[in-house]
């Protein structure tokens, strides 16, 4: 087990290029197996929900190899449609190999998916889905097994725009007999990827980026190689910790329309941005004023995956912040460790109050999930004295590096063993 040692108070310079994005890469891994082709998926980032996503792959059969940093899928051998409950249960994102396997195998059987603990996440919205196209689907002492004889286009109105179950639906629907159209979708830029990557496949879809996908299913998928999209929550949460600290940082390799709000926010803290292409730079100086109001919202909205950092930012601004979560229930779970930093802040639900104090001070504080995690990264950078921040499994599951990169910008931050 390690921790990081972290002395705050340091000022942050320079540039980094994000990692290849994290809620890409995953749906990407288990949309590798809808063709019995080479897929080649460039610059995967070293964390543990690739390698986790990985092992799945290999459990059924598929060869996976990593290679200076790109991963070579071979599933041509792969027989298997059965998810071992264990990684069911370490990685949420294990759900999308449902639409994948079905349309590989007709069959599929996984364990109630796990994931970071922020709120119930149902996968009502996927299994309906599921059901429409023509899948039948039990569950059985905790297993969900989903068979059919024929995957069939389907008209699908999603009452959320859930990520997942987008995804799931595209996987699903690319060799299904007909169309499918999704009314409701998700709208996220990881979706406009997946649809990029089918399509280079050889699958016939039109809409990602809007409310309607239309997916008409193809014969036959091919192998590909391909770069997916960089990290934009990545990115946000470095610019975050920049704002904190105060310095100078360029991000590379994110369109700042990708970051929902989270400009629009910190420039109202007081920070100076500006931003060319996919570079983003800011600028943060003196004391950061509180944002009035943060709402998380599914794309454009503000980002719920960067509340945890911003509730951070906020708890040593100036003034009072009020912080609502509208898409999970419990991700309020950092509060209690950023209290020990002397943050004050008081949850009330939905709700986080926030009132800004003059500083933060080191503590000994317990990462629950990873953008919590990321959260207590950002508050002990801006903090006076020493932090040791434990339970780095949940930040190892999506940042690769974190501690060497802020260390290049000039932060005071150690990983060291327990
Ligand atoms: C994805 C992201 C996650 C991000 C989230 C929201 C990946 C691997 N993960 O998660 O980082 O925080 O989008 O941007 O891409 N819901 C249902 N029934 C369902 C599915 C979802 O009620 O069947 C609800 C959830 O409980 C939640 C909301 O819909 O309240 C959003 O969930 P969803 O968009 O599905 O998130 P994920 O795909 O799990």
């Amino acid at each position: 087990m390690d921790k990081l040692v972290i002395d705050g108070g340091r000022k942050l310079y320079g540039k980094l290029l994000a990692q290849s994005a994290k809620n890409s890469v995953l749906p990407l891994l288990a949309a590798s197996i809808l063709t019995d082709e080479r897929v080649t998926i460039f610059d995967v980032p070293a964390i543990s929900d690739v390698s986790c996503m990985a092992q799945i792959l290999r459990e059924l059969g598929a060869e996976v190899n990593f290679s200076g940093g790109d991963v070579v899928i071979d599933s041509a051998k792969a027989t298997e449609h059965r998810i071992s409950s264990a990684l069911t249960r370490e990685l949420r994102s294990s759900v999308f190999m449902l639409g994948s396997l079905l349309t590989r195998f007709r069959r599929a059987a996984c364990a109630y998916p796990g994931g970071c603990e922020i709120g119930l996440r149902p996968i009502d919205l996927h299994l309906n889905a599921l059901k429409r196209m023509g899948a039948r689907i039990e569950e059985r002492e905790g297993y969900i097994l989903c068979s059919c004889d024929v995957l069939k286009g389907a008209e699908i109105a999603l009452d959320f725009p859930s990520v997942g179950a987008t995804e799931n639906i595209l996987l699903a629907a690319v060799k299904a007999d007909g169309t499918t159209r999704i009314e409701g979708a998700a709208k996220e830029p990881e979706i406009v990827d997946l649809q990029q990557f089918l399509n280079a496949m050889g699958a016939k879809i039109e809409g990602a980026g809007t409310d309607t996908i239309a997916i008409e299913g193809v014969e036959r998928l091919r192998g590909i190689e391909y770069r997916p999209m960089k990290d934009r929550i990545e990115a946000g949460t470095y610019l975050l910790a920049c704002a904190v600290c105060g310095g100078e940082v360029e991000v590379e390799g994110v369109r700042p329309d990708c970051l929902g709000l989270l400009l629009h926010k910190l420039r109202e803290n007081g920070c100076k941005i500006h931003t060319k292409n996919d570079k983003i730079r800011l600028a943060s100086g003196g004391r950061l004023k509180c944002n009035r109001k943060i709402e998380t919202m599914p794309f454009p909205g503000f980002p719920t995956d960067l509340q945890a950092q911003a509730t951070a930012l906020n708890a040593s601004a100036e003034g009072c912040a009020r912080i609502v979560e509208n898409l999970f229930e419990t991700r309020y779970k950092y509060v209690p460790e950023l209290r020990k930093m002397g943050a004050d802040i008081e949850v009330d639900g939905r709700n986080a109050f926030v009132r800004g104090v003059a500083r933060l001070h080191g503590a000994s504080v317990t990462c629950g999930d990873l953008r919590g995690g990321a959260a207590l990264v950002i508050a002990a950078l801006g903090a006076e004295g020493v932090s040791d921040v434990l339970d780095l499994s949940h930040l190892d599951r999506g940042y690769a590096g974190l501690s060497e990169n802020l260390k290049s910008l000039g932060a005071n931050i150690r990983r060291v063993r327990v």
